[in-house]
């Protein structure tokens, strides 16, 4: 059976490179702005669990993103969609955008220079930072307690390009272990989301950018090596948030 899909909001430019590839994979996508909705005005996971009755998705995936209101769409109406999604079972996979700076502590593997550029783009846009981060925090707390309530399997997916451009996207990449600030095109963004939400193994964070791996391998030496981008956060400390 074909998995419905939640995707908000379904105008994002890397949305619509996905819905393609989604669509063309015979995926029943939704997007949000069939419901017209302000995500912005979205107080609680009540409302956006009013949404998945209507929508009945399997995957929810949030590309919403403001750059002028980010605690109100990018932290707060995605905390509502990922609470609301948890609590779903029939929902059994949470795709959300971040970027590769969304965390606290410095990489394990980045350069001082690495280091360097991720001081400066949280210092040049500490609203982003700090929402992106809140959500990312909360979906991982959110996906360990229904974990260990014995809740049905849940793929927590944080993908984290860096800054996306419109080009011809180049089918190459590098997932996972890469840098703090560089480039790649949103049509690579789309065909990495939806390669990661085909498959049934994938979940955590995937710092992306462009490289020089097909996509497809890229995604399958992620899963191998265990390759997750929240090495050297404290997941504990996620976890207790929600106490
Ligand atoms: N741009 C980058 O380089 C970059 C890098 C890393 C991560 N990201 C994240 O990746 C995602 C997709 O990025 P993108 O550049 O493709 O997106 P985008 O084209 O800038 O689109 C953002 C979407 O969010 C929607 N949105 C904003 N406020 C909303 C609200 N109150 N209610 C409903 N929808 C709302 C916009 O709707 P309208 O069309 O109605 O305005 C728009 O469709 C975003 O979450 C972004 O934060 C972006």
């Amino acid at each position: 059976m074909h998995p419905r899909v939640l995707l908000l909001s379904g105008n994002a430019m890397v949305s619509r490179l996905m819905t393609t590839a989604m669509v063309s994979r015979s995926w029943d996508v939704i997007s949000i702005e069939v419901m017209v909705y302000d995500l912005a005005r979205m107080t609680s996971a009540a409302e956006a669990q009013v949404v998945l009755a209507q929508a009945k998705p399997n995957y929810v995936i949030f590309a919403a993103g403001s750059m002028s209101n980010p605690f109100a769409v990018d932290r707060d109406a995605a905390k509502s969609f990922m609470h609301a999604s948890t609590a779903a079972p029939s929902v059994t996979k949470f795709l959300f955008f971040s970027f590769p700076g969304s965390r606290r502590n410095r990489a394990p593997w980045w350069s001082e220079k690495e280091y360097e550029q991720f001081l400066s783009e949280k210092n040049s846009f500490p609203d982003i930072y700090q929402a992106k981060l809140e959500a990312d925090e909360y979906l991982v707390a959110l996906a360990e307690k229904r974990i260990k309530e014995g809740g049905p399997p849940f793929q927590a997916i944080s993908l984290r390009p860096t800054w996306m451009t419109n080009s011809r996207g180049t089918g190459k990449v590098r997932l996972g272990r890469a840098g703090a600030r560089g480039q790649v095109t949103r049509q690579d963004v789309a065909a990495v989301a939806v390669g990661l939400l085909s498959r049934n193994d994938t979940h955590g964070w995937f710092d992306l950018f462009q490289g020089d791996v097909e996509i497809e391998e890229a995604i399958e030496m992620a899963v191998q090596g265990a390759i997750n981008s929240i090495e050297g956060e404290d997941i504990e400390r996620m976890c207790k948030l929600l106490q």
